[in-house]
């Protein structure tokens, strides 16, 4: 179970850098968000969305009549996303600073992001209330490390050394999206960097339809 006093810390540290260590990793933000289909005036949740990195992405596909709400835990994580919003498209952007599981926002949206959300995406209540915003036939994607092939020990060496730094439980790194396809049937989930991070994508069927509530 994922340790929100060790989270917070570990986020507070590196706020400050975090922006350049992700650098290596925008190709895959770029493809996280166009897998999202976002059409202007849409509404889509940034669900951990840390110092805001996806958010001249989102704000371009959403255009001036779209929403961001970002929901983010981390204090000083939040700050740099409030920074960033000078130089993001404009749309409406909405920050909540609170845990995903108990966050309260007002809407329904269009589309889910998860990009490199482990720790939300091993919460089952943060799902649900995600899930509890999302408008029948919503996007979700998600994004993150796991456990390369076994055989694999030098691309397993790096998962371990990212995971160390960025999330609070190496529990699930196997099947990081596991939960979420619970409630997303046929997540389409792809590898790449040779195993270590996955990109999963799909369509929330709504509350009637999903699987969780037959
Ligand atoms: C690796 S960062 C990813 C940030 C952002 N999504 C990005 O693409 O750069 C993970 C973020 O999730 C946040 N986080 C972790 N658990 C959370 C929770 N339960 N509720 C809200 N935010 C959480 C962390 O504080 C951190 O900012």
């Amino acid at each position: 179970m994922p340790d929100r006093g060790f989270a917070l810390e570990q986020y507070r540290l590196r706020a400050g850098v975090y922006d350049h260590e992700l650098a290596m990793f925008e190709p895959l933000r770029r493809e996280a968000v166009a897998s999202l289909r976002l059409s202007p005036g849409a509404t889509v949740l940034d669900v951990g969305c840390g110092t805001g990195l996806s958010f001249p992405l989102l704000a371009e596909a959403v255009g001036p009549s779209g929403r961001i709400v970002g929901i983010e835990q981390c204090p000083e994580m939040l700050v740099k996303a409030r920074e960033r919003l000078a130089s993001v498209g404009p749309c409406e952007v909405s920050l909540i600073n609170a845990p995903v599981e108990s966050a309260r926002w007002a809407g329904q949206a269009d589309a889910v992001l998860f990009h490199f959300t482990h720790d939300v995406l091993r919460r089952p209540e943060a799902i649900a209330n995600v899930l509890k915003h999302l408008k029948p036939g919503a996007r979700v994607v998600a994004t993150g490390l796991q456990w390369a092939d076994p055989w694999a020990w030098p691309v397993n060496l790096f998962v371990w050394g990212a995971a160390l730094r960025s999330v609070s439980t190496l529990d699930g790194l196997v099947q990081p999206w596991s939960d979420l396809a619970a409630h997303v049937p046929g997540l389409d989930v792809r590898s790449t960097w040779m195993g270590g991070i996955y990109i999963a994508s799909g369509t929330w069927p709504g509350h009637q339809a999903s699987p969780h509530h037959a």
